[in-house]
């Protein structure tokens, strides 16, 4: 297991985390256990997810059966777009951490930079009777980092982070904070390598963690049925035939491969999987070197602001938002 240093903290981010999207409560609670067991210590997960009170207790219980302490965890949270405003970061943060069943978490990130109205009886996004999302043209990143700085000096949070956010917005925010963005969360693969966002990141001491960082395979199951749903937003990284070949040569896997990639240009990676083989085999990564050739050829693939599968306009009329943060190119509108 490999680790990244927080630069303002010096807390210790395993390199390689667990995904949990998608990951209903009953799979997600036995998934954890046995990612543990085989070593995995940084586990991802978010409010909307619908899944921290299963994550809690399978670390709970592995705790309990003497595995490990819970200061041997990297456990990454979220605060959702429905309470995306300064009045609600405490009201989530404590509803997470009682379901988590932890007194801190490890990183807390901003979910994304634009916020919903929440219907109150749901906690989920008010959608008005046109169908859009009621927006909260509110949302104030400045404010509401404030916020998330106190609970951070609280002890409820060691890491503050972004996710989703643009260059503008982050720079905004560390212009004003006293803790500075130590992670920034964004979608990250071979198709989509966000070089210039990592550029940033560099110069401003962020890590970046690759969501995504297969190309997200489950994602279209996903949205099959959802508003502005293409299936063509949704290639196969897994099967491309470079990827494969490159595979082949080391006898590991395309997952492994597109894995190692990006950690080794100090990328950490979040793979989902709930099947134990694969538990396994997406932590086999740091054991096989890929030539000069080998990295550029897959550098190669990197398809620029059109490898973009997450830009969010499911959530329809979200591109309205003043804090939406990507810029829409022809082709987006026909993506999920
Ligand atoms: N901040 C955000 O807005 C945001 C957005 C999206 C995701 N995320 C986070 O990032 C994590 C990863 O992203 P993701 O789940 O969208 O995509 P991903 O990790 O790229 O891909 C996960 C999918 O790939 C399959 N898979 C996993 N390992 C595999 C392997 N070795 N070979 C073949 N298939 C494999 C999984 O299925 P099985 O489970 O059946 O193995 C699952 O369907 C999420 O789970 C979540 O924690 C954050």
């Amino acid at each position: 297991m490999k680790y990244v240093k927080l630069s303002q903290t010096d807390d210790l981010m395993p390199t390689l985390g667990l995904g949990t999207w998608q990951a209903p409560p009953d799979v997600i609670e036995t998934t954890v256990y046995k990612a543990l067991e085989l070593g995995y210590r940084h586990i991802d997960t978010a409010f909307n997810y619908n899944n921290e009170e299963a994550i809690g207790s399978a670390i709970k219980k592995w705790i309990n059966d003497g595995k490990g302490a819970r200061r041997d965890l990297f456990i990454t949270t979220k605060l959702p777009h429905v309470g995306n405003r300064a009045s609600d970061v405490k009201t989530f943060l404590d509803l997470q951490l009682s379901r988590l069943q932890m007194d801190y978490v490890d990183l807390y990130l901003i979910h994304v930079p634009f916020g919903f109205h929440c219907d109150p009886e749901t906690l989920t996004p008010r959608i008005k009777h046109n169908g859009d999302y009621d927006l909260d043209m509110e949302t104030n990143h400045i404010t509401t980092w404030k916020k998330m700085e106190e609970c951070q000096k609280a002890g409820l949070i060691r890491n503050l982070g972004l996710s989703n956010f643009n260059e503008k917005q982050i720079e905004k925010i560390i212009k004003s904070a006293t803790l500075k963005p130590q992670v920034l969360q964004v979608e990250l693969h071979a198709y989509f390598q966000q070089l210039d966002l990592r550029k940033f990141c560099a110069e401003n001491n962020i890590v970046v963690t690759a969501y995504a960082p297969l190309g997200s395979p489950g994602a279209k199951d996903h949205f099959v049925n959802k508003y502005n749903y293409s299936p063509d937003a949704f290639p196969d990284l897994l099967g491309h035939p470079d990827v494969k070949e490159i595979a082949e040569k080391h006898g590991k896997t395309t997952a492994q491969v597109l894995l190692h990639f990006l950690v080794n240009q100090k990328i950490v990676v979040i793979p989902k999987s709930t099947s134990e083989n694969r538990l396994k085999e997406n932590f086999q990564i740091y054991d096989f070197e890929l030539s000069p050739p080998e990295v550029n050829r897959l550098k190669k693939l990197d398809k620029g602001e059109n490898g973009r599968i997450f830009n969010f306009l499911f959530w329809k009329g979200v591109e309205k938002h003043p804090e939406y943060p990507f810029q829409l190119c022809a082709v987006d509108v026909t993506k999920a």
